[in-house]
């Protein structure tokens, strides 16, 4: 182990990124300045496609150079000692669908192996024990690829977990998994988050929810918010509307307001939606307690990349 760990930063949070641009080299600016701080628990880094998620991922696990700006992982700079922070951190990548002709433990295994741990006999241990933890074990023996989507990203978590570090990073972990999958995945992250950092990118707010302590909003490569869950939902209150359309209402609702959900019962057209700082639509009430994804859309709306902005820019 290296010195940076042994001399244990604990007191640091776990992660603290400051100032950190990324400019590809076509000249595409991904990360603009961005400044982020994670400590215990689970932290959701939510962003539409091409924010910059990935990217900054994969800066934090050392995977790619930033042009600049300082990130230190459990106080190890990660221009400093690049060993030294994979070895504080596990990671998940958007894409893992490699070892398609290995066996779970295999790969597991090998991964272990890969992350430093070099013991046969301690790592035989802690593969099995990780795939328990991941509700893998029935399947250890089997193919990667007979495996269900949710089983595969869950060999992704086990072999994040393998080497016991104290951040793990997952980027878009429920990609094509199924609603039952979706939430034991969630689950396990809020049971991981309890005693260690997760960082958990998404561009599905409902993947977030109860067990996020922290969101950070990515857009354009720049965070534009950072704080609870309950802190984004309180934004959007008075801004999210429910109504029972008419006829001749439902065009304009549509191409005027964000809607979040769509319910045809019998003839009627029951929207519920962001106005932004527009004014409600005729006949709506005003929805008392917004949800997570109402919050992000008032927030972005907000930000002038609501409906309303569209609209502006259909305009010009
Ligand atoms: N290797 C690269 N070379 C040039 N541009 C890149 C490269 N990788 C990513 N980009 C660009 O940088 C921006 C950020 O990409 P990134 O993959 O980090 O976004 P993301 O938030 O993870 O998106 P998604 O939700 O689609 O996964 C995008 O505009 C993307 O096209
Ligand atoms: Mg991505």
């Amino acid at each position: 182990m290296s010195e940076a760990i042994a001399q244990d930063q604990s007191s640091q949070p776990a992660i603290v990124i400051r100032d950190l641009h990324h400019t590809y080299s076509n000249g595409h600016h991904a990360l603009t300045g961005v400044n982020l701080t994670c400590g215990t628990g689970v932290y959701g880094l939510l962003g539409p496609n091409g924010a910059g998620k990935s990217s900054l991922m994969r800066i934090l696990c050392t995977l790619q150079a930033p042009t600049s700006g300082e990130v230190t992982v459990c106080g190890v700079n990660i221009n400093e000692d690049r060993l030294a922070v994979r070895a504080n951190l596990g990671y998940l990548p958007q894409e893992f669908g490699a070892w398609r002709l290995h066996k779970v433990r295999e790969v597991v295994d090998t991964l272990a192996q890969l992350s430093g741990m070099h013991d046969k006999k301690v790592r035989k241990a802690r593969v099995a024990e990780v795939l328990e933890q991941v509700g893998l074990t029935q399947v250890a023996h089997r193919k990667v690829k007979k495996l269900s989507g949710g089983m595969l990203r869950r060999v992704g978590v086990a072999q994040a977990l393998v080497h016991a570090p104290k951040i793990i990073v997952v980027d878009e972990p429920t990609v094509g998994l199924d609603p039952e999958e979706r939430i034991r995945f969630r689950q396990l992250m809020a049971e991981l988050g309890r005693d260690r950092t997760i960082l958990l990118s998404t561009h599905i707010v409902a993947d977030l929810g109860a067990a996020c302590q922290e969101i950070a909003l990515l857009d354009s490569g720049e965070i534009i918010f950072q704080g609870s869950p309950s802190s984004l939902v309180a934004g959007a209150v008075g801004q999210v509307f429910q109504v029972v359309a008419t006829e001749l209402q439902v065009d304009d609702i549509e191409s005027n307001y964000d809607i979040v959900s769509t319910t045809v019962s019998g003839s009627n057209v029951i929207f519920r939606g962001v106005a932004g700082d527009q004014d409600l639509p005729n006949g709506a009430e005003v929805v008392k307690q917004p949800t997570l994804e109402e919050g992000y859309m008032a927030f972005m709306a907000s930000r002038g990349r609501g409906a309303a902005a569209r609209q502006d820019e259909e305009k010009k």
